[in-house]
């Protein structure tokens, strides 16, 4: 039976473009030529989970201009059910996004339609919400809503992952009612307070455990190549990365999350969830894009097989 998984989150236009370096302030570049993938980090998770096993609603709200009925479209090819995702009127969501030759990106967002998501638009369809099921949420759509939903997960015994992204300072409230936080060391430090790089096991471990402090049930620290920490009251474990050549890192957050989930969901322990979450995400940093870099499961399972 695939694992229930309902996301509440953003949906955005991806307006890519490849560069060289960073422009100086009042200097004009030349990038390679534009592309729009679809994008968004609540989309592309539902669009993961899809791939890669799940049974996905997504609940999210995109504009009435050209870019909502793609973006859709996207998910519905994944096979996400998206008769949740509200069309008003004004701006779809955007992404300006600049990747650099090793493949890291620059992204400015414009929340659009995003940025409206109320929790009355949500309550109804996450009445669905199960013992059995999973929510993932992410920062792009108001965090009223986001709390809202992870209020109501809990209320109705869902597990709750919490993709603290793009990074803000979190209430404590809400903190407590997210099962897992899953952070990279940008948003791990900066839920911290810290201006101290996370870029070892040892800091990392140091980290993940000042963030159980902050109320959630277990914290997986992303680690990029190296992995990921996973953090609970029982302890620390870290799960490696694999190795790869990366060409663009968009989505591979997104990638994780939603493997981590349908790993859990079809009753897999959370360090076999992030070793099967760290195959998907290295999959994903291999291709450019962020819809557009996500693997089908026979991918990751193949990957797993041989390592
Ligand atoms: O996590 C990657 C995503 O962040 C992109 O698709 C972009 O839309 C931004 O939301």
């Amino acid at each position: 039976m695939k694992p229930r998984i309902v996301v509440v989150g953003s949906l955005n236009a991806d307006l890519v473009q490849r560069i060289d370096r960073l422009p100086r302030p009042g200097e004009t570049l030349t990038g390679s030529e534009l592309r729009i993938i679809s994008g968004g980090k609540g989309a592309n998770q539902a669009y993961a989970a899809s791939l890669l096993g799940g049974r996905v609603s997504m609940l999210g709200q995109v504009g009435s201009d050209a870019f909502g009925p793609l973006l859709i479209a996207s998910l519905e090819r994944a096979g996400v059910d998206t008769a949740n995702i509200l069309a008003i009127e004004g701006a779809t969501g955007t992404a300006g996004i600049f990747v650099l030759p090793a493949g890291e990106n620059i992204i400015i967002l414009s929340a659009g339609a995003n940025g409206t998501l109320s929790p009355a638009a949500i309550r109804e369809p996450l009445k669905t919400l199960a013992a059995d099921s999973l929510l993932l949420v992410q920062l792009e759509v108001p965090l009223a809503t986001t709390e809202f939903a992870l209020r109501m997960a809990r209320e109705r015994g869902a597990i709750t992952i919490l993709d603290p992204a793009p990074a803000q300072t979190l209430p404590a409230k809400l903190c407590a009612l997210v099962d897992y936080l899953t952070p990279n060391q940008t948003e791990a430090a900066l839920l911290l307070g810290s201006t101290e790089e996370i870029e070892s096991y040892e800091r990392a471990e140091a980290a993940a455990r000042k963030l159980l402090a902050l109320g959630p049930q277990n914290v997986i620290l992303k680690l990029g190549a190296l992995g990921v920490v996973v953090a609970n009251s029982r302890g620390c474990e870290r799960v490696p990365g694999f190795p790869v050549q990366a060409v663009d890192t968009t989505a591979a957050g997104d990638t994780f999350n939603a493997a981590f989930a349908v790993a859990l969901g079809e009753g897999k322990p959370p360090l076999a969830a992030a070793r099967f979450a760290n195959a998907a995400a290295s999959i994903s940093v291999t291709r450019p894009g962020a819809q557009s870099s996500i693997p089908q499961r026979a991918e990751v399972d193949q990957l797993l097989s041989v390592k």
